[in-house]
């Protein structure tokens, strides 16, 4: 397993290009599977879950097939297609539930292996369960896996979330643009994300409206043709990368990024004393001047904070000047690289869904161990800073969703190398 080395080496300067979305690009390649034409995705990640969604389409019948350095995603489903998503490739990537609505859709039955939990959480799929019942599907868990199979097809309906998860969001809308006749999905996610699938969908000939709201509604067509759609910007990426000059000092530019993406977030980083000027290009950051302030954060869905931006904000605070809250609403159980950073000399306790960080002048570097993506980044962030050398392993977890970091990182000047494992 490789490693990653970071030594504190003083402030930052230079342009950090931010890349497609993981998580859009993650429903966007699914939307393959409810037409015979083919979707071309541009702008597309290059990440270990996107190859591990081409593995998963592959084993349904799709094609996915890269262009440009897997720049581009040429995918397509015109012959047979396997309904069943097994447990060894979903197991790897809970977004595999994501095929659940698309095949419904197009086949009328599905089977698909339920994820099981993940480092931050249960993760349920009952909002999603519910919400594809509503349009007519009977589901049952049988085995580790979700049957679900309609009658003649699935039905409009007029639905309403108990929360606004994101991923029933994306079911729920590959599902709906094939049902005969009209939805209405209330208490949807109104995540940037869902816009850009909405976008996808539309290029495919759907008949979506509301998107980015909470309501979305949507008029069944009889059948999708292809389309061409560029991936939207990685705000989670490019709120990562805004943190480093934020936590190091200099001025970094994120290109392609834009405040629309990250608006609650740049909020804090305002209170906190950091500076976001929005350009032609992208977003500049730089503190405004002297240390970081203390400021409470509360994790909420879109267009709230959001809880992937959670463990890199930690790790600013954790040299902040007096003590910051960080509430975790979304997951019950993301605060992992809280022991980390401790293991790094920050004060923080830790109460079920609430840390309290108390500031320290200077962090430590020392060896420490990535638990999920998003901690495993914010312990590189950590080490940007860090007086000496820090070394995180397990960064598998890293390659997940964020593409050649250390040569990003590297080109604006930090010290930070991979380590190549056994
Ligand atoms: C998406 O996950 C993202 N993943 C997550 O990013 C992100 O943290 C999350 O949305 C929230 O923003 C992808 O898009 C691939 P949810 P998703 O359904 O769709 C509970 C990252 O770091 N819930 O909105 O799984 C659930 O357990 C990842 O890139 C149910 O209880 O998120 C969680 O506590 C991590 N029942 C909360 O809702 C359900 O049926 C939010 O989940 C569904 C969800």
């Amino acid at each position: 397993m490789d490693s990653i080395i970071v030594r504190g080496n003083g402030p930052l300067s230079g342009q950090i290009p931010i890349a497609g979305a993981k998580n859009a690009c993650l429903a966007l390649m699914p939307a393959t599977l409810l037409s015979e034409e083919p979707l071309t995705l541009t702008n597309a990640p290059r990440l270990s879950d996107i190859r591990t969604m081409r593995q998963l389409l592959a084993s349904l019948g799709a094609e996915v097939t890269e262009l440009q350095e897997g720049k581009v995603l040429a995918t397509s489903c015109h012959g047979a297609i396997n309904p069943v998503a097994d447990y060894d490739i979903v197991r790897k990537m809970r977004a595999s539930n994501l095929v659940l609505g698309p095949l419904l859709a197009r086949l009328g039955h599905a089977v698909v292996s339920l994820p099981g939990g993940c480092a931050i959480g249960a993760r349920p799929m009952d909002i999603h369960i519910d919400a594809l019942t509503a349009l007519g599907a009977e589901i049952e868990l049988k085995e580790g896996y979700l049957h679900a199979k309609t009658r003649g097809g699935l039905k409009g309906a007029v639905h309403e979330m108990r929360f606004a998860s994101v991923g029933a969001t994306e079911n729920f809308l590959m599902a709906a643009v094939l049902a005969k006749g009209t939805s209405v999905l209330k208490n949807a996610a109104r995540e940037p994300e869902i816009v850009d699938l909405a976008q996808c969908l539309r290029a495919m000939g759907a008949e979506i409206e509301g998107e980015g709201t909470s309501t979305i509604t949507i008029q069944g067509v009889d059948r999708l043709h292809g389309a061409t759609h560029p991936v939207v910007t990685d705000r989670i990426e490019l709120g990562t990368y805004m943190l480093a000059p934020a936590i190091c000092g200099g001025e970094v530019e994120c290109l392609g990024g834009k405040i629309a993406l990250v608006e609650s977030f740049c909020e804090k980083l305002d209170a906190a004393g950091i500076s976001v000027e929005e350009t032609a290009t992208g977003l500049k950051v730089k503190r405004k001047n002297g240390r970081v302030k203390a400021v409470d954060v509360v994790t909420e869905p879109f267009p709230g904070f959001p809880t992937d931006l959670q463990a890199q904000m930690m790790a600013l605070l954790a040299t902040a000047e007096g003590t910051s809250v960080l509430e975790e609403k979304i997951f019950e159980n993301r605060f992992m690289h809280a022991p980390e950073l401790m293991r790094m000399g920050a004060r923080i306790e830790v109460h079920g869904g609430h840390a309290t960080v108390h500031g320290v002048e200077k962090l430590k570097g020392a060896p420490v161990m990535a638990t999920d993506l998003r901690a495993s980044v914010s312990l590189i962030l950590a080490g940007l800073a860090a007086e000496g050398e820090t070394m995180v392993s397990r960064v598998y977890h890293l390659d997940r969703g964020y593409e050649r970091v250390e040569e990003k990182l590297r080109a604006v000047g930090a010290h930070i190398e991979r380590v190549q494992g056994e």
